[in-house]
């Protein structure tokens, strides 16, 4: 799961009525629940707006990750008092939400710093943000939700949902029962809870019918998830797993079979719950992407078993070499944390060696933040800043030129781009290959929600740049042949 913290604000849409603007921070988790805010609000009159000036309802949905993560929510209010100010003076009325795991996890103290914010709930109450924001019309004051109840949100969320585009988020599982000695979403985001396959299946035919091409199934760890299979699904051409219920990789080899849906991704993944059945998948399901998100965050195995990671760097290295003989030209990507507390410099050359032998397509990196409440938070030898600071800048370097020459030997190659929007330039049009990388071609808007084969030309910093051929003249350099074939067939 990334956080790429403030990426992406709800799209902008009519203000007639009420209409509300929403702040996501954080993960693709927290991008999909504020689509399902918009959506459960959407009932009550709430159009999405384009600006929070333009809106009578701001909903912050937030990150408590790292320091900086949690630390952009009180800038963000005091903004939104100075705009709540301004509006009052105008007699209009505004109401501030500040959602996510800063709301689950420090909800009393928003209340204490920041009175401004009328309504506090976390990600386990969204199904109840209609009611709370009834009530807060009624009532002044802030009102705080943030009380557990994950099973019902799964429940109560309902399937409607508008898609935006040809790609979409999914969320198949949530929580974190790992308890890494640094992190902060087993807090925030409760145990692991598995939706169940007919309610994801459902989704994902609803969203098949808007024109929906690829599907990101979301967890925390997500490769955890269980289910029970659909009656009249145990046997045949499935391979139910232990206990008789399916892992992700059957559900993935499920939701193939939805006409429509031509690529699935999953994201994040934990090596401990990498398993056959998934590899398998990985390898015979040619509607799964040729990529993986598998965060390690250290090579030295006394950090590892510090970070309480529950596995070593050989056993991740032996699970990569599992994963890439079952799909030789799998990408891979992964999550680094330097400056753990007691990270000597012995245990960093580790985690470069380890991110040199991967070789990885793109990575994550991150200076160890403590997060109060963390068992890591308590250890002794918390490393100085200045030595984080050198150490991300080396493992970055590295990770950088890795990215680099993946994309570079994309040069010359055929690529499935799954067209998603235009470009910034007119007569262009952007999109994703296989490997997540972005692809920008010339090509009609026609084109955009489809699947063509682009031959690869230049490499830009952010983006490769591609020529799209015709079906006929796609030749055999395509990257996963089975996959790429049937993808033509569909241009
Ligand atoms: N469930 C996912 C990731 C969750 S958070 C997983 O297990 O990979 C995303 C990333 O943020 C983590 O992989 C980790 O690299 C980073 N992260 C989490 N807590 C952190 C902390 N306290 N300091 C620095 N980075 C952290
Ligand atoms: Fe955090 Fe570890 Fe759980 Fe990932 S697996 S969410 S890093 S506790
Ligand atoms: Fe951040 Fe919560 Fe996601 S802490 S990374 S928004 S699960």
């Amino acid at each position: 799961m990334q956080d790429k913290t403030a990426i992406k604000d709800a799209p902008a849409g009519r203000s007639t009525g009420k209409s509300v603007f929403i702040r996501t921070y954080g993960c693709q988790m927290n991008a999909y629940d504020s689509e399902r805010m918009a959506g459960l609000l959407r009932p009550l009159g709430y159009a999405p707006a384009a600006s929070p000036e333009a809106a009578d309802l701001v909903i912050v949905n937030t990150c408590h990750i790292r320091e900086k993560a949690s630390e952009k929510l009180f800038s963000e209010l005091g903004r939104l008092r100075a705009l709540k100010a301004k509006k009052a003076a105008r007699g209009e009325k505004m109401t501030i939400a500040v959602a996510g795991c800063v709301a689950q996890a420090e909800g009393a103290e928003i209340a204490a710093r920041a009175p401004v914010a009328d309504l506090i709930v976390g990600p386990q109450s969204y199904h109840r943000l209609p009611e709370m924001i009834a009530r807060a019309a009624r009532e002044r004051g802030e009102i705080l939700e943030t009380d557990f109840a994950v099973e019902e949100k799964f429940d109560r969320l309902g399937e409607a949902r508008e898609a935006t585009g040809p790609t979409a988020f999914l969320t198949v599982q949530e929580g974190c029962d790992k308890f890494c000695t640094f992190c902060v979403v087993p807090y925030t985001r409760g145990a692991e809870v598995s939706r169940p396959v007919e309610a994801i299946t459902a989704e994902a035919r609803a969203l098949a019918r808007q024109g929906v091409r690829e599907i990101t199934l979301l967890g925390q760890n997500v490769n955890a998830w269980r289910g029970a299979p659909p009656v009249g699904h145990a046997g045949g051409e499935t391979r139910p797993g232990k206990g008789g219920l399916w892992g992700l990789g059957e559900l993935c080899r499920h939701l193939a079979r939805i006409d429509g849906i031509e690529r699935i991704r999953f994201t994040t993944s934990h090596p401990r719950d990498m398993d056959d059945g998934l590899i398998a998948a990985l390898a015979e399901e040619e509607k799964l992407m040729p990529y993986l998100h598998l965060p390690v965050q250290a090579g030295s195995d006394r950090i590892l078993k510090a970070m309480n990671r529950g596995h070593t760097a050989a056993d991740y290295l032996a699970l990569i070499a599992r994963i890439r003989a079952a799909r030789p030209d799998i990408a891979l990507s992964g999550d680094f944390i330097v400056g753990f507390p007691g990270e000597t410099n012995e245990d960093f050359e580790a985690t470069l060696a380890l991110a040199e032998t991967v070789g990885y397509a793109s990575a994550f990196s991150f200076k160890y933040s403590r997060r109060p409440g963390t068992p890591a938070a308590a250890m002794a030898r918390q490393v100085p800043e200045a030595v984080k600071d050198e150490r991300l800048a080396r493992l970055q370097a590295l990770l950088e030129r890795q990215r680099a020459a993946f994309n570079a030997a994309q040069i010359g190659r055929v690529l499935p781009v799954l067209f998603e929007k235009p470009g910034r330039h007119e007569g262009q049009i952007v999109g994703r290959s296989p490997y997540l990388q972005s692809v920008h071609a010339e090509g009609p808007s026609s084109m955009i929600g489809s699947i063509r084969p682009a031959r690869i030309v230049a490499v830009t910093p952010n983006a490769l740049a591609g020529e799209i051929v015709a079906a006929e003249n796609a030749d055999g350099a395509l990257s996963s042949a089975g996959a790429a074939e049937r993808d033509l067939r569909l241009a």
